[in-house]
């Protein structure tokens, strides 16, 4: 058949609600234009993120019935830790309350102030983490990355010659780690290859530097992989996520992408230096290494979540859905990230509202114009998130306007996108109306998630 139906039956159902435009409008204001203000009640479609927002299955809800809540060498974490190992094979592993939290522990006790860490493109929580410890993170995506109309299958990859000059110009003893992340978020979604994860690996070994996969949506690259790249037609994708991470000395994971779990996290590493600081620091910060902030049914939960995310016809079934939204953009005309991403669809909002400059943020004016529309909540990626203040005040705006069309995992199903697909056509046709921002209060750092905006006409 042609059809690619969800791989799964609804057992459990959640109301939407339905707001009208006007009190659409009146929630903004009183959200200060931030959608993250917003009750996600008033939201009839949540595209905010796909972090920690998917439909667990009957397994995962089964298996948290089974979570043993001892404090130290619980059940839970023995399963944990085995579903975790026979997917990275790393010696030392480490459950966190979410990624950030593992990051924040590896800056912390890998990063001092005159470090340098490269990566293809840095969330911006990695960066954050990096940065406050006083580190530099540097992004080396590969040029493909940065042309959204390019139809390539790798366009998250690392640029492998601006590494190396960044290794000699920085000097090695200067990087104390590198990172890939899969697949690269910032960047649209985009897929690493596994001969660039390889490449990496090699130039790292010149230089003597370890390196760190971000591993949020690991699965999703390996399907990537899977279809795309020649070697890897029919292998299970579990094998070439466990080759993908045999490449590694280290990974920090966000369990809410592609551990198909509500909340946690978790580190590997193989070096067991690396291991017992972080350790010591988990156990301040988290909690007892074999629960670290989570709670045993949340270990359970993910033990079986990881395994759910590797099955193939899940894969097939969830890039089907953000291939679905993103050929009805193609059919539209309306500019956005080609090919489409693993979890997300990212519109290119400079190319969208071209009569908005990024200072005046465009993304913003799209993500609150689809929330206007049709109570769909989305997210920028664009200038209020990764734009620059020097110490003088000035901003560098970010070299890309994406607005993220995030999709929670087995939740929406056809019509829904269906539904989004013409809320988006309905605001490409009104562009025209959509006006700038200005920021009137931000935080030091990551400001987007708490900074107010006015519109900068005084329509709304
Ligand atoms: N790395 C990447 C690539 C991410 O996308 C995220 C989270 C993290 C690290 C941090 O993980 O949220 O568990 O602390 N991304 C979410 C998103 C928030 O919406 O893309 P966390």
């Amino acid at each position: 058949m042609r059809t690619i139906i969800e791989p799964f039956r609804i057992k459990m159902t959640e109301p939407i609600k339905m707001l009208d435009r006007g009190q659409r409008i009146e929630k903004l204001k009183s959200a200060h234009y931030n959608i993250f203000f917003l009750n996600a009640e008033d939201c009839c479609i949540d595209l905010l993120t796909d972090s920690g927002t998917g439909a667990m299955s009957t397994e995962q809800w089964a298996a948290l019935m089974r979570g043993d809540e001892s404090y130290a060498g619980s059940r839970s974490w023995k399963r944990f830790k085995a579903a975790v190992q026979e997917i990275t094979g790393m010696k030392h592993v480490f459950p966190t309350h979410q990624g950030r939290a593992a990051e924040s522990i590896l800056a912390a006790t890998r990063v001092k102030a005159d470090h340098t860490v490269p990566n293809n493109s840095h969330f911006d929580t990695t960066r954050a983490n990096i940065e406050y410890v006083g580190g530099l993170a540097v992004d080396l995506l590969c040029d493909r990355g940065l042309d959204i109309a390019l139809e390539a299958p790798f366009k998250g990859d690392m640029d492998i010659e601006r590494l190396e000059a960044c290794i000699k110009e920085t000097g090695a003893d200067r990087i104390p780690f590198c990172m890939i992340t899969v697949t690269n978020n910032t960047g649209g979604g985009q897929p690493v290859s596994m001969a660039n994860i390889r490449e990496t690996r090699s130039v790292l070994d010149k230089y003597d530097i370890p390196f760190v996969i971000d591993a949020c949506r690991f699965a999703e690259n390996a399907y990537f992989i899977h279809e795309r790249e020649k070697g890897y037609r029919g292998k299970p994708l579990i094998d070439i996520a466990r080759e993908m991470f045999s490449y590694a000395d280290a990974a920090t994971m966000s369990c809410k992408k592609d551990g198909l779990s509500n909340i946690g996290g978790f580190f590997v590493c193989n070096d067991d230096r690396w291991a017992e600081e972080f350790k010591n620091l988990l156990i301040l910060r988290e909690g007892f290494p074999t629960y670290g902030g989570l709670a045993g049914r949340d270990l359970e939960v993910i033990a079986v979540g990881l395994m759910e995310a590797l099955d193939y016809d899940y894969q097939v079934y969830r890039h089907a859905t953000v291939e679905y939204l993103g050929n009805k953009l193609l059919e539209l005309g309306i500019p956005h990230v080609r090919p489409v991403g693993g979890h997300a669809v990212f519109l290119d909002s400079k190319a969208f509202l071209p009569h908005i400059p990024p200072l005046e943020y465009p993304g913003i004016g799209l993500v609150n114009a689809l929330y206007i529309e049709g109570g769909v909540r989305a997210v920028e990626l664009g200038s209020v998130m990764f734009g620059r203040k020097d110490a003088h005040g000035n901003s560098t705006p970010a070299l890309l306007e994406l607005v993220r069309l995030a999709f929670p995992r087995r939740v929406y199903t056809q019509s829904h996108f269906d539904y989004l697909a013409e809320v988006i056509e309905a605001v490409w046709r009104d562009r025209g109306e959509i006006t700038g921002y200005r920021i009137t209060q931000e935080p030091e750092f990551l400001r987007h998630f708490t900074c107010h905006f006015k519109p900068i006409s005084s329509e709304l």
